[in-house]
């Protein structure tokens, strides 16, 4: 059997979340990393961007997430649309996005959350709020009227899928499960018990 490509389902699933009025941010998503302890950690981010190539989001290169990428560069996405009733889950091996790619989604930031970015040592102790506000105005000070570069310790990941799974929610707890796996030049397809 041809396997529909899960990249195309999965952006089918998104649009109609979107159409269904999912409550919040449709983009959102659990992102699990291990590091070298293996001890999982999972924090919800935002998608940035779908295809091909993998799934793009953007945080601190030396966030808590960032480091354990680093010792290990592998990480799951769970997307839940409460609206349509799907789960969707994603695996795989995660390198940082081009400087270039980096500079793009930048570019489209507004200004006051490119001074958050420079604000933020994401992940460090914080002493005080009042410390952070006053990162952010001096950011502000720096970048008066220039437009805010990107911070050298901010950018993309992109997770490159292996696995992707998809959960229907079904009557009488018979949920659907289909599980595509990466294999030479396509995906193969199974069906799981729920
Ligand atoms: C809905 C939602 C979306 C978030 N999106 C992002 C994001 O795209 N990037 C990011 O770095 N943090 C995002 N955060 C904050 C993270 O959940 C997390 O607190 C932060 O990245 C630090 O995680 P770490 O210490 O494990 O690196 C988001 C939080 C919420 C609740």
């Amino acid at each position: 059997m041809k396997a529909k490509n899960p990249i195309t389902q999965f952006g089918e699933l998104f649009e109609r979340a979107k159409a269904a009025g999912e409550p919040g941010d449709v983009t959102r998503c659990a992102l699990a990393t291990a590091g070298s302890d293996g001890a999982p950690a999972v924090r919800m981010v935002l998608l940035k961007g779908f295809d091909e190539h993998g799934f793009v989001f953007y945080t601190n290169y030396g966030s808590r997430k960032a480091l354990e990428l680093e010792e290990n560069p592998r990480a799951a996405l769970c997307f839940h649309w409460l609206s349509i009733e799907e789960q969707v889950r994603v695996e795989g091996p995660v390198a940082r996005v081009s400087e270039a790619e980096s500079d793009a989604y930048w570019a489209g930031r507004s200004r006051l959350s490119r001074l958050g970015a420079w604000a933020s040592k994401q992940s460090q102790p914080l002493g005080s709020r009042g410390e952070l506000l006053r990162r952010f105005a001096e950011a502000e000070l720096r970048y008066p009227v220039r437009p805010v570069p990107r911070p050298a310790f901010w950018g993309g990941y992109r997770l490159e899928p292996e696995r992707i799974e998809f959960w229907s929610g079904k009557a009488h707890r018979l949920h659907d499960r289909r599980v595509y796996t990466r294999r030479e030049g396509g995906w193969s397809v199974a069906r799981l018990f729920p």
